[in-house]
């Protein structure tokens, strides 16, 4: 029986075939939280090779230097993730293996590395989703501006131009960036991603830069795949409501958080620009433009995927220039919340999903990831009991089958994540897998949750 707080606006219970035989169901993963093995066979460094040796960045000291070691273990992975009969995997690319320098030079190991992982997800029957950019940009483009300089958009298209010349016959789903919210807003405004940069000029000319990118990065995706393949690209975004719904200020930052946590990437992509009369410091983003970009920000994606975590309350502050908002903790709240401290609230999915659906021009959406972290217990008698990520899980679809049964065209779920893994800033205490990872024996235990999800997959009949 879920908590009391979960939605009662869910279906009780379901099973696959209530969301159609063609609904897609996957995990989802990202090289620097899996990989490990980051210098080896001519990589070279990424950003977040780098930023992890900065003192005091990662809780703990530590680094994802070995993570799940997956450029090594991903056959037994695989094995498993086929004996759970998940059909489709999502993984990136780390750009600095295949191109040690971001651009040039090609390093053939690793885009065998990378071939041979897509030919071992076809041998046993999973899908391949590919993101091209999951933040771990190479260290030399760094070096070189990297996403303040505007050469960043033709080193991304070069990139994607690769990896699709060598895997586009294989793989048939594309994202081109991930959350390039978080990437530059963690990365270049806050300074608790990498590159670690703290500054507002950084944060616009990196998002003018990661906005060009992603489409132009769609582009290159479309000269080089064969027809037929899917194109996409990947968003943050968090349902918002104001702390005082009577409150004008609060509704009004409401406003302003939405623009910029939820609306800045997505509109440019499709044709709308960026959301400038809610946020006027975007204003500021003409610095960093050409004459004819705005015909250049706009790329035609297959789908979108919509990546969704949590809700958040906002309230207007003097103490925040140029958003006059804030976001209120949710220990704050006494609202339930996980171990990233983010409010437990699986209706956020769904009203983002029809955010998302409201466009007039949005094209299918897919849930690119979707999860929580909570505190497992260690495995015992080789079980994990997690049944606040399995109910949390749970919830989160029956708002997905809501979105679907309203007629949103939401074609696929991807469970974030398939293994525990580096959880960036936080190091490895989070914990979102399906699958627990001890860390010092690299041994993989199923979570209950994974168990569940198994069965979900297999069902006919309906699961409660
Ligand atoms: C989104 C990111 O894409 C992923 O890398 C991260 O681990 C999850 N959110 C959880 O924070």
């Amino acid at each position: 029986m879920p908590p009391a707080f979960y939605p009662t606006t869910s279906p009780a219970s379901f099973c696959r075939a209530d969301f159609g035989a063609d609904f897609r169901w996957g995990v989802a993963s990202a090289a620097y939280q899996i990989e490990g093995f980051g210098d080896c066979e001519g990589k070279g460094p990424s950003i977040w090779d780098a930023f992890v040796t900065r003192r005091g960045r990662i809780r703990g000291g530590e680094h994802g230097g070995a993570a799940c070691e997956f450029y090594r273990r991903w056959p037994a992975d695989l094995d498993l993730l086929a004996a759970l009969g998940v059909p489709h995997l999502r993984f990136s690319a780390a750009w600095s293996r295949v191109l040690p320098a971001g651009t040039g030079r090609v390093n053939q190991a690793g885009l065998d590395y990378y071939e041979q992982l897509v030919d071992g997800c076809l041998a046993r029957g999973i899908t391949p989703w590919l993101t091209l950019y999951h933040w771990d940009l190479p260290l030399a483009l760094e070096r070189r501006g990297g996403w303040t300089n505007r050469a960043v958009v033709g080193w991304l298209s070069e990139y994607a131009d690769l990896l699709a010349r060598r895997l586009g016959d294989r793989v048939p789903y594309w994202m081109v960036l991930n959350e390039p919210m978080v990437f530059t807003g963690a990365g270049h405004l806050l300074g608790v991603h990498a590159p670690g940069r703290r500054s507002l000029g950084a944060f616009l000319a990196a998002t003018h830069h990661a906005a060009l990118a992603q489409a132009e990065g769609g582009r290159a995706l479309r000269a080089a795949l064969p027809a037929g393949a899917q194109i996409g690209t990947t968003f943050s975004c968090s349902y918002l409501t104001p702390a005082r719904a009577d409150h004008p200020r609060d509704v009004a930052a409401t406003r302003r958080a939405d623009a910029l946590l939820n609306r800045l990437f997505v509109e440019p992509a499709l044709g709308l620009g960026y959301p400038m009369a809610d946020l006027p410091v975007l204003r500021w983003l003409e610095r960093y433009g050409l004459a004819g970009d705005e015909a250049r920000l706009p790329f035609a994606f297959d789908f979108l995927g919509v990546q969704n975590y949590t809700r958040e309350v906002v309230r207007f502050s003097p103490w925040v220039p140029l958003l006059w908002a804030t976001l209120i903790k949710a220990e704050r709240r006494g609202v339930p919340f996980t171990t990233m401290g983010w409010e437990v609230f699986p209706e956020s999915l769904y009203y983002m999903l029809r955010q998302f659906a409201s466009y007039p021009n949005a094209p299918r959406l897919v849930v690119t990831e979707n999860g929580a972290a909570f505190p497992d217990p260690p495995p015992a008698n080789g079980r994990v009991t997690d049944p606040a990520r399995q109910a949390y899980l749970q919830a989160c679809l029956g708002q997905v089958l809501r979105a679907r049964r309203e007629g949103l065209p939401v074609d696929g779920y991807f469970a974030w994540s398939f293994t525990d893994n580096f959880e960036w800033a936080e190091g490895y205490r989070p914990r979102f897998g399906l699958v627990h990872v001890d860390y010092p024996t690299q041994q993989r235990t199923v979570k209950d949750s994974g168990r569940w999800y198994q069965q979900l997959l297999r069902s006919e009949a309906e699961l409660t």
